[in-house]
Order: C-alpha cells, then structure tokens, then sequence
C-alpha cells in the first residue's frame, strides 16, 4: 500500500494524516471544508514542528512528511487512485452510510475501506457497499501522533487477507494493532465507557466530589487523568452518544446513561469544547478548575 486516502480533517482526520504521511505514504486529505483542510494542515505543521523541537523527527523529514500530504474537496477525485481509504468523517450514521456508498462507486475495486468510527457497526457500513468483505475498523486514537493503539475491527464479511493487511500496515506505522470483532462499543469503549458512567454516577449520588473521584483513579489506579476529565476531554455529547449504542446494541439497563449526563449534555455543557463540563476551560487558567456546578 503506498496511496491513503483520508476522509475527514478534523481532530482525527488530521492525526491520521500525520502518521501516515510521516512513515512515507502519500495521502489525500479529504473534506468538504476547505477551512478544515487549512486548518488540518497548519496543525500537522505545528505538531512536527514540536516533533522537530523534541528532536524525534528531523527538519528535513518534517518537510517530506508535509509534501506527503495533498488536500481535496472532492471525494471522487480524492479516492480515484487509493490503495486503502480511513474515513474519519463526523461519528453520524447517515454521513458515513453516504460516503461508503460514494466509496464502492469511485474507489478502486481492491482498494480496502475502514473507518475510524468511535461507535458505528462496522457490518452495517459495509453491508452499503458490493464489497463488504474489503471494508473494516481502523480506530485510532486522539491524539493519533502520541497514542500507540489501533483497534482494528473485523465486520462480518471482513476477509482474513484484510484483516492481516491492516494489521501489518498499522506496525509500520509504529502503532500497536489489537484485532477485535464487532460489537457495540468494540472493546475499547465498551469498557472506557461504562468506567466513565459509573464515575459519574458516583458524582451524582454524592458519593464524592469531582477532584476525589478523579485523584482516585488517578493515583489509585495509576490512570495518567481522571474519568471526569477524560470524558471532558473526549466531550460530553460523544459519551452519552456511545452510551446510547451500548444500551441500545445490548438492551442491558447496566449500560443506560447517568441522568446527569444527559441533563448536561441537554444544557450544552459538552466539556473542553464547549469551555465546560466537570471542569471549567473558560477562565485561561492551566489549572484544572472545578466547574462551579460541582463546587
Ligand atoms: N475525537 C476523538 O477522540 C475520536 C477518537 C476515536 C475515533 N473518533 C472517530 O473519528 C471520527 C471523526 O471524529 P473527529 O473527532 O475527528 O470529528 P471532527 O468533528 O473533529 O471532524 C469531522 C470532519 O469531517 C468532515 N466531514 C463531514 N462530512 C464530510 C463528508 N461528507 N466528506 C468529507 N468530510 C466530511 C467535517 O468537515 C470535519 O472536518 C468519528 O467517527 C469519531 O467517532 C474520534
């Protein structure tokens, strides 16, 4: 495989982008937001740029990585020549149905098709398309130039030659693929997620405040952050969503969100990207501050 094609340039489209372009490959970088794709590129710039400050990459290789990269508003052209496509466009089922439809038409026939999905069935994207058995799960993590992981997901149809492709090629990207099949929430979010509900449960019992439940973990269990400020981290809304499909996937009330998610997530309280959730982002401060809601 030599020609990636990413569809999305947001927090991961970027990211994988980077990782791509930085171990040789040559990657098109796909939105339908011209804005995205600049601000998608001055990013990755930013992110060598501390790469080269760190001494982990060289000027010269930060330079042939950006070259690597060529930005396209046009899916149809931007997937023409593709070996492997990794989509990581918005998490909406509708969206992605629609861009693998797109995709089985304008992408080369043996080309293989995965997505980043945090949640979607990996079978249900591929049942769109006439090649259900070229498509699967190639879930990075934020931030993709740091985090070691690929959960790679094989869908029902996913055939052994893909599933062996994706797992070499994640290794030269010098990340560490795990093979999983697909169930709601694969493996990684079927169990981050419920951790992060219980904390916050915990919360809205009045078991413990924000600071002990995070410190807790943090220094309990050696977690690098706390649940309450991961789920800030990750937003508030893309739990509750992947909670939905772990509720809905199962019909087990263990996985039904904690009310106070839902009421927070209703009141536009989304965490770092909204300014806040458990913790408050709008005063500047490089401290972690509590939320006044929670003080
Ligand atoms: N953010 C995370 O921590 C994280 C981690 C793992 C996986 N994911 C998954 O990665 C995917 C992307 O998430 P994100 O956080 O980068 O989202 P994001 O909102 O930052 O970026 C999504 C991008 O997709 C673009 N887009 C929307 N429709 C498009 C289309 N039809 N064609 C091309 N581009 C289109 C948008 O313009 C935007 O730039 C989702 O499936 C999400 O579940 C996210």
């Amino acid at each position: 495989m030599k020609n990636i094609s990413v569809i999305g340039a947001g927090t991961m489209g970027n990211g994988i982008a980077h990782a791509f372009a930085q171990n040789g490959f040559s990657v098109k970088l796909i939105d339908v937001n011209q804005a995205q794709l600049d601000k998608a590129i001055q990013t990755i710039t930013k992110n060598l740029d501390r790469q080269v400050t760190k001494g982990t990459v060289t000027a010269d290789e930060k330079n042939t990585a950006l070259s690597n990269i060529k930005t396209v508003t046009e899916l149809t052209e931007g997937v023409k020549k593709a070996d492997l496509i990794v989509e990581a466009a918005t998490e909406n089922v509708e969206l992605k149905l629609n861009i693998f439809r797109q995709l089985d038409i304008a992408a080369p026939a043996n080309a293989i098709l995965a997505s980043n999905t945090s949640s979607i069935s990996i079978t249900k994207i591929a049942a769109v398309t006439q090649r259900p058995e070229n498509v699967i799960g190639m879930h990075f993590m934020n931030p993709v130039p740091l985090m070691k992981l690929v959960e790679v997901i094989n869908g029902y149809a996913t055939k052994k030659e893909v599933t062996r492709a994706i797992v070499e090629l994640s290794k030269t990207l010098n990340k560490v693929p795990c093979v999983v099949n697909d169930y709601p929430g694969f493996i990684a979010n079927r169990i981050l997620m419920p951790m992060i509900n219980e904390a916050i449960y915990s919360l809205f019992e009045g078991i413990a405040g924000v600071e002990e439940i995070d410190t807790i973990m943090k220094l309990g269990m050696a977690h690098p952050m706390g649940p309450l400020q991961l789920a800030d981290f990750i937003g508030l809304d893309v739990c509750l969503s992947i909670l939905n499909v772990l509720h809905d996937g199962f019909g087990n009330p263990k996985y039904a969100p904690c009310p106070l998610l839902v009421n927070m997530v209703m009141a536009g309280k989304s965490g770092v990207k909204s300014g806040e959730g458990f913790y408050s982002y709008s005063g500047g401060s490089k401290e972690l501050v509590v939320s006044a809601q929670f003080k």
